[in-house]
Parts: structure tokens; sequence; C-alpha cells
């Protein structure tokens, strides 16, 4: 994107997953990238997700909770994309003061300071399709009620509100794009505490089989990272996204089951075990979940190209290239 050549981006959470794949677009289109991350331990940020770019961006590990940290930092940018998230839904649960703090809080503040010194700047807030909480229909379009079934989802919501919040009263041009599961090289693939994937795709690449919860019918909608951050850039450019809520989502829905055999293949061999779903994730599980995404691809153009079995053999390449880096 052209665009973005010469422009100075902030990006928190920038070694994050879905950070650092913006990072490397947004580098390889000209800008300038300073990128914010606390690297707190346990959470998705990992410096190798920058080695091939470590020496064309700026990196300043540093947590988004830090208020005059941020104000010095949303200084003279042209746009922030504010990605920065405690990302654990059951962690959400254990530890609900820190994903206010973070989620909500931190947001609140970071766009206090961009009101204060760059009320210019443009933001790109990534949500969640998980303020939805349970489908009451399906696919699930943006008019659906929000009724969170978790911390992390009223979190969530609440920092996505601040940003239209302050789009509508201050005219800080903000946008936030409704996540759904999201998936490629970079994501942390330690455990499940972020993402049941991460964890299948480990276990294939160690030749261990993986657990399916539940009974395998469950329907997911999944978007390889590529084109999560095609939605996120264009959400950045187009004036047309500004003060507005978009879903991202996928016309491939899937079971877990498919998912799993999809998977399998992708990996070349491998095994999955259907088992009870685990107390604590089912009481706060949504369901079937898939996303109506026309309104992105109306209003800004946007459509997912990487399709799942594609997608998959990709992400189990880099794992099997780069494990060492990611198992701990
Ligand atoms: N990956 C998905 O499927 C998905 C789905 C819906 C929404 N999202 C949202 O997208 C964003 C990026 O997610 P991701 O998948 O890349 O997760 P990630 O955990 O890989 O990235 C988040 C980054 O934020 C950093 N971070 C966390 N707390 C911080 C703090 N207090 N200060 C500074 N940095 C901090 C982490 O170190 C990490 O690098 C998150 O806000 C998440 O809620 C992701």
């Amino acid at each position: 994107m052209q665009q973005y050549a010469g422009k100075n981006v902030l990006i928190t959470g920038g070694l994050g997953f879905i950070g650092s794949n913006l990072a490397r677009r947004l580098v390889a289109a000209g800008a300038r990238v300073t990128l914010v991350d606390s690297l707190i331990p346990e959470y998705g940020g990992n410096p190798f997700n920058v080695h091939d770019i470590e020496d064309r961006v700026e990196i300043n590990v540093c947590d988004v909770r830090d208020r005059y940290a941020m104000e010095y930092l949303v200084r003279g940018r042209d746009l922030l994309f504010n990605l920065a998230g405690q990302t654990s839904h059951l962690d959400s649960m254990d530890r609900p003061e820190t994903d206010l703090e973070i989620n909500a809080a931190a947001q609140l503040s970071i766009l206090e300071s961009c009101r204060r010194v760059n009320p210019s700047i443009r933001l790109v807030f990534a949500s969640t399709r998980q303020l939805y909480g349970r489908p009451e229909y399906l696919p699930v379009d943006e008019k659906h009620p929000v009724r969170p079934v978790d911390v992390n989802g009223i979190n969530k919501l609440a920092g996505e509100y601040y940003h239209l919040l302050y789009s509508d009263l201050y005219g800080i041009r903000a946008c936030a794009l409704r996540l759904t599961n999201t998936y490629g090289p970079g994501m942390r693939v330690v455990d499940a505490r972020q993402t049941f994937l991460g964890i299948w795709i480990r276990l294939l690449v160690e030749g261990k089989p993986f657990q399916v919860y539940g009974d395998g019918a469950q329907l997911r909608d999944f978007n390889h990272v590529d084109d999560c951050v095609d939605a996120l850039m264009m959400a950045g450019m187009d004036e047309r996204a500004v003060g507005r809520v978009f879903n991202l989502g996928s016309s491939e829905v899937v079971s877990l089951a498919r998912l799993a055999e999809l998977l399998i293949q992708a990996g070349g061999g491998g095994e999955a075990k259907l088992v009870p779903f685990p107390a604590a994730r089912k009481a706060i599980d949504i369901g079937d979940y898939y996303g109506d995404y026309a309104l992105i691809r109306g209003e800004l153009g946007w459509e997912p190209r990487v399709g799942l079995a594609e997608g998959l053999a990709r992400t189990v390449a880099y794992y099997r290239q780069h494990a060492a880096r990611y198992w701990s």
C-alpha cells in the first residue's frame, strides 16, 4: 500500500503475533515504524517475531499502562495501530483487574494522550468478536447485541467504545475491527492460554496428539494473519472507516473436527482426540460463531484471500522451521 510510504506509525503490541506481521508489511510499504511492547512473560510478545526486520523498526519495551511513556510515544505519529492487549479469556477470569487495566483503563489513557498531544492521529483498534457473547443468530453482523460472557469481552468492549467516543466527541479519527480467530506465523503456541489452535499446532509439530474439546461440531471462522493485516492497513487509510466498527470473518466456516482434519492434512499426519470440555472453559464458551463481514467488504473492499488449507500449511511449515523460538 503506497499510502503508507513515509508515514510515522506506532504499533502497540508490536512484538506480538498480529502486530509483528503488521510491522513487516508496513516496513515493506515504506513506513517508519515504532513498536511498543511490554514483553510481559506469558503474553504473546516475542522478539523473534521481528528478527527479519529488527534493524528497520524502532523497538520500545514499555507498558501501555505507563501513561507518561505513552504520551511521549504518541507525539508526532500519523497513525497508531492499537493492538496491545491481555488476550487470554481464562486469565481475564483469574486476574480480572489486570485485564481491566490493560484492555480498558490503558486504552482510555492512550486516547487522552492523543487528545492532549496529537489529536490529528489516526487510530485503529484491534477489537474482538468475543464481545458479542453467545450468538443469537448466525452469521453475526455488527448489529448483533453485545453480551460478553467473560471479563475480557467486557474490557475489550470498553476499550473499543472509548475509541469510538473519542472519535465522535473529539474528532480523533479512530475505528475498530472486531477480529475473529486469527492464526499464522508468530502466534503464541506455548499452551492453550490464548487460543486452542496454537497448542494444536505445537503438538502436531511435536508429533503428539492434540485435544478437541466437546464433540467437535462447534463452528468457527478463521482469518490468516495476512488477511487481518490487510484489513488493518485498509482501515488505517480509508476515511470511510473513521468512527466505525467492522467485523472480520471468513466464508470458510468449519467445525472444530474439520479444522483438526485440515491441520492434520497440512502437517502430513497427526492425531486429534475428542475430550470433554474443561469446566472453566465451558463456562465462558460462546458456542457456534461465525461473523458476517459484508460491511467491511462493501465499505472498504476487504475480503480474506488466504484459504484455510493453504494458511494452515504455511503456519505448520513456519513452526517446523522455528520451533525452538516459540516453545517456551
Ligand atoms: N489473535 C486473535 O485471534 C485475536 C482475536 C480477536 C482480537 N484480537 C486482538 O488483537 C490484538 C493483538 O492480538 P495478538 O493475537 O497479536 O496477541 P499477542 O498476545 O500476540 O499480542 C499482543 C501483544 O501485546 C503486548 N502487551 C500486552 N499487554 C501489554 C501492555 N500492558 N503494554 C504493552 N504491551 C502489551 C503483548 O506482549 C503482546 O506482544 C489484541 O488486542 C487482541 O485482543 C486477537
